[in-house]
């Protein structure tokens, strides 16, 4: 059994012995800048664990890691444009501190880089492998068109809401850890109920990121906060912001963004101030809990002992159920 903290430095390892001193320089130059900037590379760790369950040998899902991670960036890079969103990990977004068409090939770049990684190792599972990847990859893109659509809908639902961050998020969490225990030998149903867990902390892993969109601190989050509500993004707080908000501050709500939808400070001072009144702030947190404890309980039907499962409810517990970034 290997540590969260070990599997993470093997993760930073490998991706920092990745030669990317390669010409054209414009286009592996910003991959190597995402790439430096780190994040928390739950991805890459989630493939580890989820492998390390049923096997010690976890180097032999480190290729797969590497490939969750590099496409996760990738998206990061679309998405930054997408969302015009100017700050990264503390840093200026690639599109920023080049321009739109150089995020855009790095990009492409790197989804072709993490196929050649999840490709790397032609075993048994191969098959099943590529099939998650391929299947999670378009579903991400699905999910990224869906958030755009929704900025220019004014009917969202719950319910519309939770299918698109399943579609934009989750599954890229799911998959991580489906492939890292189709690796480690988990049997078709400890596969699937890993899939399950993964989808439920991926949701959660979105609405504490839209959480954090306006309550964290930048210096932390390393993003610019108030992006989601100048971009009119359907967030999980906006959306529950529609149902409570009466009267005076519906209007305001549906003004700010159906109307005189500038993304301005002032939209988004706002929208924070009914978001307060309304008590937004304590009911994604709660619905928050509720995803990671319905996570819990898919985890404990995984069929290893519990001694093995400590580090994974450790590293969710530790490290995602409190994050501020
Ligand atoms: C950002 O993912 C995109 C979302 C799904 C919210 P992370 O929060 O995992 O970003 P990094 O990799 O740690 O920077
Ligand atoms: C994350 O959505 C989804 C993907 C990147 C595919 P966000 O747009 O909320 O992610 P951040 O906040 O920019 O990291
Ligand atoms: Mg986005
Ligand atoms: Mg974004
Ligand atoms: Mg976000």
């Amino acid at each position: 059994m290997y540590s969260y903290k070990t599997l993470q430095e093997l993760v930073n390892r490998k991706i920092d012995q990745e030669d990317l001193a390669k010409e054209p320089k414009q286009l592996y130059e910003p991959i190597k800048y995402i790439l430096s900037l780190g994040g928390k590379r739950i991805r890459p760790v989630f493939v580890l664990m989820a492998c390390n369950l049923f096997t010690d040998n976890v180097e032999k899902a480190i290729n797969a890691a590497l490939a969750l991670e590099i496409f996760h960036n990738f998206t990061l890079l679309h998405d930054d444009i997408m969302d015009n969103s100017s700050l990264r990990r503390k840093k200026p977004t690639v599109h920023t501190k080049w321009n739109s068409n150089v995020a855009i090939l790095s990009g492409d770049a790197m989804s072709i880089i993490a196929y050649e990684y999840i490709t790397r190792d032609k075993k048994n599972n191969f098959f099943e492998i590529i099939d998650v990847f391929n299947k999670t990859a378009l579903q991400v893109c699905d999910g990224q068109q869906y958030d755009m659509g929704f900025e220019t809908e004014k009917m969202v639902s719950e319910s519309d809401y939770l299918k698109m961050i399943e579609l934009k998020t989750a599954v890229l969490i799911a998959a991580s850890l489906k492939i890292g225990a189709i690796i480690g030998g988990a049997s078709q149903e400890d596969a699937e109920l890993l899939y399950s867990f993964g989808i439920n902390i991926g949701l959660a892993f979105q609405i504490q990121d839209d959480f954090l969109d306006v309550y964290g601190d930048t210096k932390v989050f390393g993003k610019q906060t108030g992006n989601d509500i100048r971009t009119n993004k359907k967030t999980y707080l906006l959306i529950k912001a529609f149902e409570l908000a009466k009267d005076n501050d519906y209007e305001e709500l549906y003004k700010k963004f159906f109307v005189d939808n500038k993304p301005t400070e002032e939209k988004v001072n706002k929208v924070v101030n009914i978001y307060n009144k309304l008590g937004i702030k304590e009911i994604a947190k709660k619905t928050i809990l509720e995803y990671f404890n319905e996570a819990f309980n898919n985890f404990e039907k995984v069929s290893v002992n519990k001694e093995r499962k400590k580090e994974l409810s450790f590293f969710i517990k530790n490290r995602l159920i409190s994050r501020d970034n």
